[in-house]
């Protein structure tokens, strides 16, 4: 595969490329950029944060499941190109040299890059920013005050990444070959492009932000014998608002998604901030995170609550169904061969969303239990309740029984009460790593009680364990 990127302000054109290379390995292994690290090769640590600037902006992301096709047409810039062309510290690693923010070293290059692109893009929730870079040693608070010290400093000049020229001429090219390697790729330019050609290669494994196919290659080693990259879909990123329906493209990022839902359903935006760390949603899509079909995924529930539709593509032919209706049964998904998603969308309404998300760890870590509720209330009684759990069985599903438990009923916390029992007719959850049974059955009942206590005026804040 040939493609076209810059590496810290240097124009690069690559050819024969192994579609499956990392970033990582081969900014360590082939180009000897060993400043960028390896610690988990699984998107957990942020050790080997890059920061990737296109169109859209720059964005802190994870190299070791990066792809190098994603990176067509981007520019990266890794911890050697953070410092000035003539050495002069940037004033992130000049406020983590004052403020003793490094001990043996081996996390600070991710961290500098993700404090660089934060301080760039004027971010000053640090603790947010950094929720994806783990520190062993130092302990963060001395990297949190250097993330403080540096916030006033000006940007430096060559902080601003170009996009490559070849690829402004181009927009979107289309990359295909395997270059003699395996596997066969293809990178296409649009959907209509993408549709095509899955139709005829129904086999292809389709990487969106490969944040579960990284995985799948690093630590499963996975290898694929052919594969598409949806990353020069245009068409498929982003969300349209009108005054009837949210249209999510199944290309947008979570990252993107926040500020629409912020807007509109303020409790999904704040799961959003617990979802991974920057670096994991400055990557996942909306549709890998339905498509992937896990249970434990974030999006579904609270897209089911919301009354989305799923619009799937094969080739020219279309269909759509309610979202939870794709998803059949652990690994097992309403999707034919050669049929991707193409968008999802969700009717304007009230907001009435509740969001918690319950899991071992707050930040970067993925659900026990999920359940995002909304219950509609007309003259205080329940006029319509759409509630639905991830971690509780094998699909992301609706708790139907628990919803006819509530409609019609007065919304009190009797009633809330007497619907907690009806989810176990909903659910028979299991025990993993992860919960117990009875833990997931106990706090996806008490989630109930927290929206009602939610309406009623109570703070139950998901943020909650911020100052
Ligand atoms: C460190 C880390 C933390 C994470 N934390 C969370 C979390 O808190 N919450 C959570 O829900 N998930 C989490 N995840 C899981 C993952 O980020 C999500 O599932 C993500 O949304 C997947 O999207 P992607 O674009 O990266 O998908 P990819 O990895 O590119 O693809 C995932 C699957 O979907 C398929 N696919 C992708 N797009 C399409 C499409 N348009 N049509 C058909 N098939 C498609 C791919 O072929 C593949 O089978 C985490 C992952 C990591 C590595
Ligand atoms: S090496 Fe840990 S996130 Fe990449
Ligand atoms: S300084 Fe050692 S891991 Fe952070």
């Amino acid at each position: 595969m040939n493609i076209t990127f810059r590496l810290n302000g240097e124009t690069l054109a690559l050819t024969d490329v192994a579609p499956t290379t990392t970033l990582l390995d081969w900014l360590r292994e082939t180009r000897g950029l060993t400043g960028t690290k390896e610690g988990c090769n699984e998107g957990d640590c942020g050790a080997c944060t890059v920061m990737v600037t296109d169109a859209a902006g720059a964005r802190a992301l994870n190299a070791c499941i990066l792809f190098l096709p994603q990176l067509h047409g981007k520019s990266v810039r890794t911890i050697e190109g953070i410092s000035g062309p003539d050495g002069t510290l940037h004033p992130v690693q000049e406020a983590m040299v004052g403020h003793h923010g490094s001990q043996c070293g081996f996390c600070t290059p991710g961290f500098i890059v993700t404090m660089a692109t934060a301080h760039l893009n004027g971010r000053t929730d640090h603790d947010v920013q950094l929720a994806g870079n783990l520190c062993r040693c130092t302990g963060y608070a001395p990297i949190i005050r250097a993330a403080e010290a540096a916030a006033g400093a000006p940007v430096p000049e060559h902080m601003h990444d170009l996009v490559p020229p070849s690829a402004e001429d181009t927009p979107g090219a289309e990359v295909t070959g395997s270059g003699g390697k395996s596997p066969a790729a293809f990178q296409p330019a649009d959907s209509d492009a993408l549709a095509q050609w899955y139709a005829q290669n129904p086999d292809a494994t389709l990487v969106a932000g490969a944040t579960d196919v990284g995985l799948w290659v690093t630590k499963n080693f996975h290898d694929p014998d052919q594969i598409a990259f949806l990353n020069g879909c245009a068409d498929l990123q982003g969300v349209t608002v009108t005054a009837d329906e949210l249209t999510i493209g199944a290309m947008t990022t979570l990252t993107d998604l926040e500020p629409v839902m912020e807007e509109l359903h303020p409790s999904f935006a704040a799961m959003i901030r617990r979802y991974g760390s920057v670096q994991v949603r400055n990557a996942a899509t909306i549709g890998g995170n339905i498509a992937n079909g896990s249970p434990i995924g974030d999006g579904p529930p609270a897209l089911i609550a919301l009354g989305a539709t799923l619009h799937l593509r094969h080739g020219d032919s279309r269909r759509s169904m309610p979202l939870e209706d794709f998803f059949l049964a652990y690994g097992k998904q309403d999707r034919r061969a050669g049929e991707f998603v193409e968008k999802i969308t969700v009717p304007r309404q009230p907001d009435r969303l509740r969001c918690y998300k319950l899991s071992k760890r707050f930040d970067q870590d993925i659900s026990a239990v999920c359940g995002c509720f909304s219950v509609e209330v007309a003259d205080g009684t329940v006029s319509r309740a759409r509630i639905a759990f991830g971690g509780m069985s094998g699909i992301p599903q609706r708790a139907t029984a628990t919803e006819d438990a509530l409609t019609g009923q007065p919304w009190t916390q009797k009633t809330a009460r007497s619907a907690m029992a009806a989810m176990g007719t909903d659910f028979t959850p299991m025990s993993d790593m992860r919960a117990s049974a009875e833990y997931r059955m106990q706090s996806a009942q008490n989630m109930l009680l927290r929206c009602w206590h939610e309406d009623a005026g109570t703070p139950v804040s998901v943020l909650e364990v911020r100052p």
